[in-house]
């Protein structure tokens, strides 16, 4: 079955491959940054609109998917009222005006782990109850990209919404075995960036975390002194998130859109080097042929900012079986979630909000 989705917030064409190798077509995409444009038009050929605000939701050609990993705005009167309304001047009230125009069958939202937190929970209520209030039946989940393959430890909320009454389930995603980060390297050539030996400090022992991180050392930086005890230096957390070095045998952190200057440490076979950008687009899912240009602050950035291909083309799939080729063309009723069962979150809003 073949099908139409829009790629809004598009970046570089993370959720288009994704969506693309379950047999969909591109039929419009919106991309605001003049690097990702580039980036974009250069591996799929295809002419983007800038600016999502400037767009006539009716010059949107119809689809059947709307895809969207869309800044996180906090809605200011958002859970006070319900609504419409609420959203104004928010990015997320354009995709609402597409979806009202346009009706797809299905929505895929990408967002941070945190976005099911952000402002005590009240921005994830907001947008479930306006797409509720489209007729969209809907379901989230926090996923985490090494469950699908990939060697980054990276958690990203996902929403997704069905017109015809379906509830996603996420159990149905086949989740694969956790590589390590071994498993994604380039052969040596002369861009890999080593440290000196002075430069770092291993540690004794190096553990497993439940994350799959293994944390091996640091590089010889200023640590964190406050409320600091002494003999700590083997924690990971003192160090500065750009100041750590992990093991190839384990997973990487979360690859940040602030990290501009690419400060990813591995220890591999006895030495201490930078990922290079082809390895980070490789943490990232991206294909060997992907091809990029620009500066590498900006690559790093557009890399940050994207999402993880396999897990987009898991979720494609199951887009597909469970919404796109359901035989449910029974629309349900609008469902009220109860407010308690929102606001159940359980973890503290840490992380900061970006793209
Ligand atoms: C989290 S990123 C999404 C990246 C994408 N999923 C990918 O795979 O690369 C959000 C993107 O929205 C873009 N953006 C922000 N405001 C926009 C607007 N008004 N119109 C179109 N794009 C916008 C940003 O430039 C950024 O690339």
């Amino acid at each position: 079955m073949s099908f139409k989705f829009i790629d809004l917030f598009a970046g570089i064409g993370g959720f288009r491959t994704g969506f693309e190798k379950s047999g969909g077509s591109c039929v419009f995409s919106s991309e605001i940054d003049p690097h990702a444009q580039e980036m974009y038009t250069l591996n799929y050929n295809d002419k983007l609109f800038s600016d999502i605000t400037k767009v006539d939701e009716k010059e949107i050609p119809n689809h059947d998917v709307l895809l969207a990993g869309f800044p996180c705005q906090p809605f200011s009167i958002a859970g006070e009222k319900k609504g419409f309304n609420d959203t104004r001047g928010t990015l997320f009230f354009d995709i609402e005006r597409i979806l009202k125009e346009k009706r797809p069958k299905a929505i895929v939202l990408e967002n941070v782990k945190h976005f099911k937190s952000h402002d005590k929970g009240k921005t994830l209520k907001v947008v479930l109850t306006a797409l509720q209030e489209l007729g969209y039946t809907t379901n989230w989940q926090v996923l985490n990209a090494k469950d699908f393959g990939v060697p980054q430890n990276r958690e990203r909320t996902i929403i997704i919404g069905a017109l015809n009454g379906v509830e996603f389930d996420f159990s149905k995603l086949e989740r694969k075995e956790v590589p390590s980060i071994k498993d994604i390297l380039e052969e040596e050539n002369e861009s890999f960036e080593y440290l000196e030996k002075s430069e770092y400090t291993l540690i004794e022992n190096p553990k497993r975390q439940p994350s799959g991180l293994i944390f091996a050392g640091y590089r010889n930086k200023n640590m964190r002194t406050k409320g600091v005890r002494e003999n700590t230096e083997h924690l990971s957390r003192i160090h500065k998130q750009p100041n750590r070095i992990y093991s190839t045998e384990g997973t990487h952190p979360t690859l940040s859109s602030q990290e501009s200057a690419g400060r990813y440490y591995i220890y591999h076979q006895g030495r201490v080097r930078k990922l290079t950008i082809r390895e980070c687009f490789r943490l990232m899912g991206f294909p060997n042929d992907f091809k990029f240009i620009g500066s590498k602050g900006k690559l790093y950035n557009r890399i940050g900012n994207s999402i993880v291909i396999p897990m987009v083309e898991e979720i494609a799939k199951e887009v597909k079986i469970q919404i796109l080729e359901s035989s449910s063309l029974i629309q349900k009723p609008v469902r009220v979630m109860k407010q308690s069962s929102l606001f159940d979150f359980g973890d503290g809003f840490s992380e900061q909000l970006v793209g």
